[in-house]
């Protein structure tokens, strides 16, 4: 009698003891499933927009090297007959026997120091652009010719530029030939 009650008693807590093992394991997993799945799949869609404008800022920076390395190639395939041609678009402004008209003279103009022309009255656009570019070098002329008003704002040169490359290649090619 004792001991069958004594077993009854035990069994009993041990059943209610697994049951409730069962119960806390049946209730722990569901959330541990629920809630490490949740977490991961929220981090991936944050690594990824994270990622995609790290990608574009590099391709950015990639493109501006390459035009650069474009006109050095341009200019050493440069046709200084053809710049003598082009120079016809500067004729009515600009002369190259080093008298001036309503632009300064050009010959020379390839390395000479911007805005250094004694005599000539040059716009404060122009002057103020010396602390940002010292020299007329090819590179400087060729940013300079492709849209004189957006590389030098306020400038009293009124021309739209040379929107082709090989143009404006071609232009300071022989403009090096002219001392
Ligand atoms: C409508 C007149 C006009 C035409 C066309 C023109 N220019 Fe000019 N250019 C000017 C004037 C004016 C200035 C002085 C700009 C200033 O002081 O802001 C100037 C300045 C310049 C300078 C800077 C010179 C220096 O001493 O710092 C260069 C280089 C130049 N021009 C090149 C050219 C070339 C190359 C062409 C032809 C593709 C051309 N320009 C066409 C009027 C002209």
């Amino acid at each position: 009698m004792f001991n069958t009650m004594t077993l009854t008693k035990v069994a009993g807590a041990l059943i209610g003891a697994l049951l409730f093992l069962m119960l806390a394991n049946w209730a722990a997993s569901g959330l541990y499933s629920v809630g490490p799945a949740g977490h991961a799949g929220e981090g991936e869609e944050h690594a990824q927009a994270y990622t995609i404008p790290v990608e574009e800022s590099g391709e950015g920076e990639g493109g501006g090297e390459e035009e650069q390395i474009d006109f050095a190639v341009l200019m050493e395939a440069a046709d200084p007959a053809a710049g003598e041609k082009g120079f016809g678009k500067c004729k009515a402004c600009h002369k190259l026997d080093g008298s001036d008209g309503v632009g300064p003279h050009l010959n020379g103009v390839v390395g000479r120091a911007v805005a250094s022309v004694g005599g000539y009255a040059y716009s404060d656009a122009m002057v103020a652009h010396v602390a940002e570019a010292p020299d007329w070098t090819p590179e400087a002329l060729q940013e300079f010719l492709t849209n004189p008003k957006a590389d030098v704002p306020g400038t009293k040169m009124s021309f739209a530029g040379l929107k082709k490359p090989e143009d404006r290649a071609d232009l300071i090619a022989y403009l090096q030939t002219q001392p």
